[in-house]
């Protein structure tokens, strides 16, 4: 998006869309781009807060400096983040603007001098401080670990605005819409969870202790470095981060396999269909072949039921039901119901090592795992209803 977006009439919008990187931290799928957001204050003192990602350099400045013109310089350099999706522009913004001080706090400059060498002109912030631009005053609050170590927001406290760093953030490149009611908020919903499992998950201890010190402020806009701006229904946004950051989950089931010739895939289906006459509505299979781990985890943060199946491979499990697996272990899934279901085939590796994964994440499991020899037959098939059967009544039981 070639403009800048007024928020208020003195703070604006300054972000970029990026919709050629292929993977988040050469890591994560952009199907739909990414926005890298940046704000603009400009009162008797000007701020920026955050930067951008370093692909669309000269863009951003020019956004800046069509604000501010060539005479006003900036102040202030707000960092809440120093991942170089947000600090990829700080070197060309020092370089234009020279007496411009660097607003952290000392795990911040660390990083500074040590991704790029700045060492100077650093204005460092604990909790509480505030920066006094004119009209607006900034309150800092330490949020260290949502998601890295240097993490912190700062709150506007004249229009009540959360600049809130990845806290809250989305994938999703805006197009054109930029606040929660101009876009489509079911698409940016799916890809707030899926961003929030990819990047934050892991961090759901850190992301409560945030809420909580973040649960007296008077929120009317939180301005997050990624995504649509929230400037109402502020509770619902917290809500989903406070539900998604205690593990909590709905009724619905993720049903994931890895399959090499479809031996396995069909238990899978088999369970889905028996999930389905049991009354479960929420079934989402995924092969693990096809679908990028990325949104089958966004699922798994969704729902409450995870059955997952493998065939056996050189005695371990599949590929791709492994890298899945590691991920889950890495962010420490927790409140979930497990199935576990697959095929042997001539020296098994799929379902024993599913059963370890099962122990060292400490699910419990629904049942005994269901191991067909080869392709599934009587006794599989059975085992595969049951399974289902008692899932679904788990569910029930938690709803
Ligand atoms: Fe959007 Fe943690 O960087």
């Amino acid at each position: 998006m070639f403009n800048s977006v007024s928020i208020t009439d003195q703070i604006y919008w300054v972000g970029i869309n990026d919709r050629r990187t292929a993977l988040f931290e050469n890591l994560w799928p952009l199907d739909h781009g990414v926005a890298y957001n940046s704000y603009l204050i400009v009162d008797e003192k000007i701020a920026l807060v955050d930067t951008v990602d370093a692909g669309q350099t000269s863009e951003y400045l020019g956004k800046i400096k069509k604000i501010i013109g060539s005479d006003r310089k900036i102040d202030y350099l707000i960092v809440n983040h120093m991942e170089p999706d947000h600090s990829g522009t700080m070197q060309a913004i020092v370089e234009l603007y020279p007496d411009i001080k660097i607003v952290g706090n000392p795990k911040t400059f660390d990083m500074i001098q040590n991704f790029y060498g700045i060492t100077e002109n650093h204005y460092s912030v604990k909790e509480g401080d505030i920066l006094d631009l004119g009209q607006h005053k900034l309150k800092f609050y330490m949020t260290p670990m949502v998601h890295w170590p240097e993490t912190m927001m700062a709150y506007e406290e004249t229009n009540h605005i959360l600049f809130s760093g990845d806290a809250f953030g989305s994938f999703g490149a805006l197009d054109g819409g930029i606040f929660n009611d101009e876009v489509d908020m079911h698409f940016f919903e799916e890809e707030m969870r899926r961003y929030y499992s990819n990047i934050v998950g892991k961090y759901g201890a850190t992301v409560q202790a945030a809420l909580k010190k973040l649960s007296s402020l008077e929120i009317r806009t939180i301005c997050s470095t990624h995504g649509p701006i929230w400037r109402n229904d502020i509770a619902t946004i917290v809500s989903l981060y406070d539900q998604w950051s205690k593990y909590e989950a709905e009724e619905g089931v993720v049903i994931v396999y890895g399959t090499m010739y479809g031996n396995t895939g069909k238990m899978a289906e088999t369970i889905g269909r028996t999930l389905s006459e049991e009354g479960i509505k929420n079934i989402k299979i995924y092969d693990a072949s096809k679908t990028h781990a990325s949104f089958i985890l966004r699922d798994i943060w969704k729902y409450k039921g995870l059955i997952i199946g493998s065939c056996a491979y050189n005695t371990a499990m599949f590929p791709p039901v492994q890298n899945l697996t590691d991920k889950l272990i890495h962010v420490g899934l927790k409140n979930r119901i497990l199935g576990i279901f697959g095929t042997y085939s001539w020296n098994g590796g799929g379902v024993s090592n599913l059963m370890k994964f099962a122990e060292q994440i400490k699910l419990p499991v629904v049942t005994e795992p269901v191991e067909a020899k080869c392709a599934a037959c009587g006794n599989d098939i059975d085992g595969c209803m049951e399974m289902a059967k008692q899932m679904a009544k788990k569910l029930r039981e938690q709803a």
